[in-house]
């Protein structure tokens, strides 16, 4: 696939990584914009409070799948009035959108695939952003877990509070998360 990410940080950046490893020829733009024309798939990885000026500084982004990976902290409300990000997003951009790898710590993301149990990454979002959104996760090591469509986005972003309380609790460093089937699938 041919993949833009909108950030090049620690997601961003280690995505980027992971995924020309596995094949895929990826552009990354920071500040200074570009255009992201010719991708199959856009990675948005700024913070919370950089998404509009992020998206307003690439051309080419009209009707583009999508990944967002923000997390909105400390109760900081979604851009332009939306119920999630990554529902302000679908809305910028009109294209199919998911929420995704907002859950994963960019710390482990380059031990994903070699980790014991392959961790899970949750994403919701619509069903044209499936087949990329869980190949990009193979690719990155992990394993996709779709729980619906883009209105879930609000409780995805939600969930990181929860997410970081369980961390902090488990006082072992950072998590992976995974669900566990009885028998191995
Ligand atoms: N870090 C994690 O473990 C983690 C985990 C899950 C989700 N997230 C979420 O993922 C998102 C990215 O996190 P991160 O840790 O990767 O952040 P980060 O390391 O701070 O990277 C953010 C990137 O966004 C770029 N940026 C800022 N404004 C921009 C603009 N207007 N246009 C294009 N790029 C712009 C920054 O460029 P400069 O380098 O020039 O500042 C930087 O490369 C955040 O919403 C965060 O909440 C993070």
């Amino acid at each position: 696939m041919k993949i833009t990410t909108i950030g090049r940080g620690s997601i961003g950046g280690t995505l980027a990584r992971l995924w020309t490893d596995a094949g895929h020829e990826v552009t990354t733009l920071g500040r200074e914009g570009g255009d992201a024309s010719d991708a199959d798939v856009v990675l948005l990885s700024v913070r919370h409070a950089d998404i509009p000026a992020a998206l307003a500084g690439v051309t080419g982004l009209e009707g583009k799948l999508v990944i967002d990976t923000s997390n909105r902290l400390d109760g900081e409300p979604a851009h332009g009035g939306h119920a999630s990000n990554a529902e302000f997003v679908k809305a910028t951009v009109g294209g199919p959108t998911a929420k995704a790898f907002n859950l994963n710590f960019a710390k482990l993301l380059e031990g994903a695939a070699q980790a014991p149990n392959r961790p899970d990454n949750i994403w919701v979002g619509d069903e044209a952003a499936r087949s990329a959104v869980e190949a990009l996760t193979r690719d990155a090591g992990m394993q996709p877990r779709h729980a619906g469509p883009l209105d879930r986005a609000g409780a995805q972003e939600a969930f990181a509070e929860l997410f970081m309380a369980i961390v902090k609790d488990a006082d072992a460093g950072l998590l992976y998360y995974r669900f566990a089937a009885p028998v191995a699938i």
